[in-house]
């Protein structure tokens, strides 16, 4: 087969490309350990539902009263249904997955990540009053366009903290 000397030229030069990136995105991956943010803590995904940590979802207050929302995703629905927070609190979430990956997204806020079975992510927050759409963005099957929720922020005052503490 006779290839131009030209064409060669750029074959050999996109084969080291491709080899440089995907090199370094190994290296990164294995030698540094990079990974998406907050997936440092592990759960087994088929034990998602039955977990201590995540067998009851919702909202709950810790001993030092800080305020915790406990939330699995699933094809194609996040558990619990609704939230409802107090305004201007630092709220933790603590997500995982009992399938595949979802995206957590809070629309109109920087509060989002993605849902990892196999993986807690957390991130910590706190709103302006009023109601939030949660939306599913990572493409996870046929339902995914389905798969949103409704965040309930009220003024700190008309918040009420439910009975159960956290499971930890
Ligand atoms: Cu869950 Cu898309």
């Amino acid at each position: 087969m006779n290839v131009d000397l030209y064409e060669r030229i750029w074959m050999w030069s996109v084969g080291v490309m491709l080899a440089l990136f995907f090199g370094s995105t190994a290296a990164a991956a294995i030698g540094h350990q990079v990974h998406p943010p907050s997936h440092i803590e592990t759960i087994d995904p088929t034990k998602a539902l039955t977990d201590a940590r995540f067998r009851r979802q919702g909202v709950s207050v810790d001993a030092t009263g800080r305020i915790h929302a406990t939330i699995v995703g699933l094809m194609f629905a996040w558990l619990p249904g609704e939230l409802t927070l107090p305004a201007d609190t630092p709220v933790t979430f603590h997500m995982t997955s009992a399938d595949v990956i979802h995206g957590y997204e809070i629309v109109r806020t920087d509060a989002q990540s993605m849902v990892i079975p196999g993986y807690v992510s957390q991130f910590t927050t706190r709103f302006a009053a009023g109601d939030y759409l949660v939306a599913c963005n990572e493409y996870c099957g046929v339902g995914h366009h389905t798969m949103a929720t409704r965040l309930h922020v009220v003024p700190r005052t008309a918040w009420k903290a439910p009975e159960a503490s956290h499971g930890n």
